[in-house]
């Protein structure tokens, strides 16, 4: 699919089939994402730009290379895009930090902000946003139109799981974004959950239900 990349490195499946399992315990779980979050953080930055500085080693000047541009932005989708993001910022520590709380409208259907708090600078830096679940891709979706809104142009959107459902209206809607993802599942269910999937992510996460 284009704009998709499935990371398919042996360490991420065999995570990734242990958080599946029902019987996995929330400490578990939480720790397999935080483990995962660094592998597919380092997919999702695998092309950054490089420059050089001059530095001094013990032995001698050189010219060695540094990330260039603005620190990036991890957002977080509330509140499972949490449990990515702790990983990923001990993969690139001085990155910035956005969260998005969506909820959806009853009457509407549509995703409604109630938090956005992010750096003003959006249209320097890259953006990568984070949620574990593309299911409906309605957060996903409205998520990035929000950080579109208050300036962002180069994004990225990193998750677990995609529906193929979710993957083509992600892609439709917002077709200069870059998908990345641990496994496209079969399909969605009638109540928008992934199959076979892995249950509800924050419930999962945070022990609730
Ligand atoms: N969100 C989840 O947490 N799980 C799904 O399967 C779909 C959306």
């Amino acid at each position: 699919m284009q704009g998709v990349t499935v990371v398919d490195h042996p360490l991420v499946q065999h995570k990734l089939s242990i958080m599946r399992k029902q019987e996995t315990s929330t400490a578990g779980f939480r720790r397999l994402l935080r483990e995962i979050s660094l592998l597919l953080g380092y997919e999702v930055t695998r092309n950054l730009e490089l420059t050089t500085t001059t530095i001094e080693t013990p032995m001698e000047t050189m010219e060695a290379p540094i990330l260039e541009g603005k620190k990036l932005v991890f957002a977080s989708v509330l509140r499972a895009g949490n449990g990515l993001l702790e990983g990923l910022l001990d993969l690139v520590p001085a990155a910035r930090v956005a969260h998005i709380g969506l909820y959806r409208d009853h009457e509407t259907l549509e995703a409604v902000e109630y938090f956005f708090k992010a750096p003003s600078d959006l249209g320097d830096r890259l953006v990568i946003v984070v949620d574990p679940m593309l299911a409906t891709a309605n957060s996903a979706i409205a998520a990035v139109e929000k950080l579109k809104e208050r300036g962002a142009t180069n994004l990225r959107f990193l998750c677990l799981l995609a529906a193929p459902e979710g993957i083509e209206r992600f892609t439709k809607a917002h077709p200069d974004v870059p998908v990345y993802t641990a496994s496209i599942d079969r399909q969605l269910n009638e109540k928008g959950y992934i199959l076979p999937g892995l249950g509800d992510a924050g419930d999962r996460l945070y022990g609730t239900k």
